[in-house]
């Protein structure tokens, strides 16, 4: 087995039949890294070095852009009662307060538009897929920026609770029309080794000619197995219990629908359209 297979089968806690690339092959190194990623929220107080922001920046927005608009901002939050106030936000998410590094991610939509008045020319699209497009964009130069700081041996947590409290950050950090945040980005030396997230496998994500889910129910009942045989989600950790009770097996599945049985970010919409967006 390749180490990349290796890799491979530790992402998703069983074997895949992946190509064979030696350790040595030109961009093993860049396959192995991706198949290796991990999120980390725990940090050292080593400071990120100005330079090595400044590499992470130009990797991030060397990522594609639809139709080369560039639809981006991003915040660096340096101001101390600024972090705190957006710390306080999420107490539950020590990591925002204590990461070396705060940034906030925001689609913009704002600049185009203002070129547009600059040049005489009119924003004749002003509906749903304007949003769409500097969600994307913001995503793909996000991801950039993760597997940036990977590879330069940072660790990173992106913060999409950011979200939840949108207002509040849109005020500390004074952002006009047509810019909305995506995520929030902790970066520092990490302090831990982190771990490798058991993924969905392939087979049902990836179909072929056509969308077909029919096996859904065994398949998950085998990736709760093989997840919680790799990490088994404690107790503790169970969400809702007074609600729904601590059943005899609690897997990734039955945590997740707990998750999102519950409403959240319904102001976005709302904050989107008083920002100037045409959601329609
Ligand atoms: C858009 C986005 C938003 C996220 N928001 C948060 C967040 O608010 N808080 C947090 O602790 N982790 C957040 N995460 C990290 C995810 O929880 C993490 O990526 C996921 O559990 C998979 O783990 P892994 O990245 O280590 O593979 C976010 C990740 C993404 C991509």
């Amino acid at each position: 087995m390749s180490k990349l297979s290796e890799l491979a089968a530790q992402r998703f806690g069983m074997a895949l039949d992946v190509a064979e690339v030696a350790e040595d092959a030109p961009g093993a190194e860049v396959l192995a890294a991706l198949l290796s990623h991990r999120t980390h929220r725990r940090f050292l107080d080593t400071p990120v070095a100005e330079d090595t922001l400044n590499l992470l920046y130009a990797c991030a927005l060397s990522a594609p852009a639809k139709s080369d608009l560039q639809q981006v901002a991003i915040i660096r939050v340096r101001d101390a009662a600024k972090r705190q106030a957006i710390a306080d936000l999420m107490p539950d998410m020590a990591w925002i307060g204590t990461c070396p590094v705060f940034l906030l991610f925001c689609g913009d939509s704002r600049r185009i538009r203002r070129l547009c008045e600059l040049r005489g020319h009119t924003f004749a699209n002003n509906h749903l897929d304007a949003f769409l497009n500097a969600a994307a964009d913001t995503a793909l130069v996000m991801q950039n920026f993760i597997t940036a700081a990977q590879a330069a041996g940072l660790g990173c947590c992106p913060i999409s609770v950011v979200r939840n409290h949108i207002n509040a950050i849109a005020e500390i950090t004074a952002l006009p029309e047509h810019v909305f945040p995506v995520a929030g980005m902790c970066l520092g030396h990490p302090s831990h080794a982190g771990f490798v997230s058991t993924r969905l496998p392939p087979e049902m994500i990836v179909h072929d000619d056509q969308y077909d889910d029919s096996q859904l129910p065994t398949q998950i009942d085998a990736y709760d197995q093989r997840r919680n045989g790799i990490y088994t989600i404690p107790p503790e950790k169970y969400r809702m219990t007074a609600e729904h009770g601590s059943p005899d097996f609690y897997g990734w599945s039955e945590d997740k629908t707990r998750q999102v049985s519950v409403r959240e970010r319904e102001d976005l919409a709302e904050y989107l359209r008083r920002h100037g967006f045409s959601l329609d």
